[in-house]
């Protein structure tokens, strides 16, 4: 039997996926990816999801990127199926419709780091290093962090990490905002559960476009994204969450969503 590559465990909806290649620091390969695909065929089924945390084996490493020794001797046309097939699945992850939350203990570099930045929170811990290397292989970001970086940081703090090649702390990713929260490595185990039971305790319906409204309205000019909005919020208005939620407050109660 082959090894498993993409780790599920399931808690009442709250799944946690570890990316498992300890011995590569957890490297993204075709294998993984393929792997993860399949988890996301299952994932995308389900309508008791309620948050997904990915993260990588052992406390080293979330993802220290993309497989180098697979990409070594890809022609273009294979460099671009594998960059293809990648996108293809991170952003899979990104718009599932549930709160996505990279759990990053040590290295997340290039490829890894591209992941977290396609999750809707990352948290960190005080040990864990950023960036975005690719340059200094004689390549650059292929898994979206040209594009998803600048949107998370702003251009200018973008521009460096992709042409340096430099590593960050997570204190500097921290201010530069692209983790949410940075934690002593004993803390953030305890800290990413309670954070997922949070996100996973809130009505899904709102959640869910909460999170649509953000990522769709980005791609979008402002007076469309902002109609975007009002459909998005009108909509809360067909279901019964809004209700239920309005209610709880109105009666002094929880909401029991
Ligand atoms: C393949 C990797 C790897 C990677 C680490 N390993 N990163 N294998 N791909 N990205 C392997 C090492 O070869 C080594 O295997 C084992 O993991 C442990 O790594 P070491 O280098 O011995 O550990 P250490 O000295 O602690 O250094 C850690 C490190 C370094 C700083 C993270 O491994 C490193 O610089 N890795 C590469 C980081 C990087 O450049 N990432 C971006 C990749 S390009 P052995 O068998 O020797 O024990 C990318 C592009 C994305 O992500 C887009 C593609 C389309």
């Amino acid at each position: 039997m082959s090894e498993t590559l993409i780790e599920v465990a399931d808690n009442a909806g709250i799944v946690r996926l570890t990316v498992s290649r300890p011995k590569a620091l957890n490297a993204l390969n075709s294998a993984v990816i393929s792997e993860l695909a399949g988890v996301l065929d299952d994932l995308e089924q389900r309508d008791d999801l309620r948050a997904v945390l990915i993260t990588g084996a052992g406390e080293k490493s979330f993802v220290a990127g993309a497989d180098i020794a697979e990409m070594r001797d890809k022609t273009p046309e294979q460099a671009r199926a594998f960059a293809g097939q990648a996108l293809k699945t991170i952003k899979r992850l990104e718009t599932l419709p549930v709160p996505v939350v990279a759990l990053v203990n040590g290295f997340c570099l290039g490829g890894g780091c591209e992941l977290a930045l396609a999750c809707d929170w990352a948290v960190a811990s005080d040990n864990a290093i950023f960036g975005q290397p690719e340059v200094l292989l004689g390549v650059i970001p292929g898994f979206g962090g040209t594009q998803r970086l600048p949107r998370r940081v702003g251009p200018a703090m973008a521009i460096d990490l992709v042409t340096t090649g430099r590593k960050i702390d997570a204190q500097e990713a921290l201010r530069i905002g692209l983790v949410n929260r940075v934690m002593p490595q004993a803390e953030l185990e305890a800290y990413a559960e309670e954070l997922t039971k949070q996100l996973g305790g809130n009505g899904p319906e709102a959640v869910r476009g909460a999170k649509q409204a953000v990522h769709d309205g980005l791609d979008q000019d402002l007076d469309s994204a902002l109609a975007l909005e009002t459909s998005l919020f009108a909509l809360c208005f067909a279901g019964e969450e809004q209700r239920e939620g309005m209610s709880a407050f109105v009666e002094k109660r929880k909401p029991n969503f």
